[in-house]
């Protein structure tokens, strides 16, 4: 029996003992290929040497001094290479531990800069349906996702959704791409207006819609247009790269695609690589002045923000990443991996999509290619392939409610940034199975 509070109750979940490379082993010996970086984590994969050398060294040297004594070295580091590495017009990073805190700190960062540059009216934040930006209260109530919101609506703060970027769901056939991304910034345009213009802080979005809808990228044109409307009605444009950022889709930041620079950006999961909880916020150049030249601080903070052994890790894990090239290893094998899920899923009866950019790919199952039916959620197929996956060793990341939250099931694959071109063939193939196993033990499905 566990004492610890498992993420499912009833579920029994295998002991994992040792990591290296794109490997875990559990307590049986059993050996998984970790393809999807756990949630999109693991970007060195496990036990990276030169990783752990760097934490040890700061651990022997100091592991832990509250940010309201002290900077230390590392973190000052650390910020020093992400401003350098940021986002045009990245002034300052603000680090935490993870991607809700990341969240929180942003949209509060937010509130606060229009309280220090005197329009204090301003209060409605606005996202995308479907969206997924933490589990805390204010990332939980600016995400999208109507399952994980439910139960807790009470207690969130009020906020507004648009439309997700959806093209495979949310594209009409009378539509090209771009005149899709224009009717969403017109609709995003229509929910400021009704609103009020000033009243807005901002409008938060994934740069490319991971956890929840599976790694749905932006058609081309429609940041552009976000950009240009949130500028247009002096309103901030938040991103959330916490999942989809720091290397995972081939460029460092996904937004450095779009040719577009958000004011305030989160980022966690790649950051620090799993070797230790971490997350930031880059703090763009007009945000940064405003607290300098008004109340002289972010009225924010927790204990363990900046902890040194954190960004021990995470600095190392940045420095590998450019010293080894692994973009465009990313790059490489991203261009492989939806090859091989092409030439495997491409005409796979139950495969309706597959998407995504660099090594952050999804397939999405539909009952019916033919009319995008989904399956019904209670026969939890994206479950099934979780534990098909499982017993072939190879660790994948699905999810159900993929269109509203209820239905839909998808695969999401983010494999470390070391994988080779044999380590994707191994993943195609065994997932290849999983689906097909998963998809033969629903009582319906042909
Ligand atoms: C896009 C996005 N934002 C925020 C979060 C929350 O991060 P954390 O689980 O580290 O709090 C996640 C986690 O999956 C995420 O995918």
């Amino acid at each position: 029996m566990t004492r610890v509070l498992q993420r499912s109750i009833a579920h029994s979940y295998p002991v994992a003992v040792r990591g290296e490379g794109i490997h875990i082993w559990d307590a049986t010996g059993k050996q998984y290929i970790d393809a999807s970086g756990g949630a999109a984590v693991s970007c060195l994969g496990h036990g990276h040497r030169d990783v752990l050398a760097a934490m040890h060294a700061q651990l022997d040297k100091l592991a832990y001094a509250h940010t309201s004594f002290f900077t230390t070295q590392v973190a000052e580091e650390l910020g020093e290479d992400l401003v350098a590495h940021g986002p045009p017009g990245t002034s300052h990073v603000y680090f935490v531990s993870g991607g809700s805190e990341a969240i929180e700190a942003a949209l509060k960062m937010a509130r606060q800069y229009f309280v220090e540059t005197g329009e204090p009216e301003r209060r409605h934040f606005i996202g995308r349906k479907q969206s997924y930006h933490g589990n805390t209260l204010g990332a939980l109530a600016v995400g999208g996702n109507e399952w994980r919101r439910k139960q807790f609506a009470p207690l969130l703060i009020e906020t507004h959704h648009v439309s997700a970027c959806f093209e495979y769901r949310g594209k009409r056939a009378d539509e090209t791409p771009r005149q899709y991304g224009e009717r969403l910034a017109q609709e995003l345009e229509a929910k400021i207006e009704e609103l009020g213009p000033k009243t807005v802080i901002a409008f938060i979005a994934e740069t490319v819609g991971g956890a929840t809808a599976g790694a749905i990228a932006p058609v081309e044109g429609y940041f552009k247009r976000v950009r240009e409307t949130c500028d247009r009605h002096g309103i901030l444009l938040i991103l959330d790269e916490v999942m989809c950022g720091m290397g995972r889709t081939g460029t460092l930041h996904a937004c450095e695609q779009e040719g577009i620079t958000p004011d305030l950006m989160a980022i966690a999961k790649g950051l620090g690589g799993g070797f230790a909880p971490i997350g930031a916020v880059l703090v763009g150049h007009r945000i940064f002045e405003a607290f300098a030249k008004g109340s002289g601080l972010f009225q924010h903070g927790h204990t363990y923000l900046g902890h040194p052994l954190a960004c021990a890790g995470a600095l190392a894990v940045q420095q590998v990443i450019r010293r080894d090239h692994l973009l465009a290893n990313v790059r490489r094998q991203g261009e492989h991996l939806t090859r091989r899920l092409g030439e495997r899923f491409g005409n796979h009866h139950h495969v309706g999509d597959v998407r995504g950019r660099g090594l952050f790919q999804a397939i999405e199952l539909v009952a019916d290619r033919a009319s995008k039916a989904t399956f019904d959620p209670k026969l939890k197929l994206h479950a099934r392939i979780k534990q098909e996956a499982m017993a072939r060793g190879l660790m994948v990341y699905p999810m159900g409610g993929t269109i509203d939250g209820v239905n839909g099931d998808h695969v999401l694959l983010a494999p470390p940034f070391i994988v080779d071109e044999a380590a994707v063939d191994t993943i195609i193939e065994r997932l290849g199975d999983a689906v097909d196993a998963a998809i033969a033990s629903v009582p319906s499905a042909s």
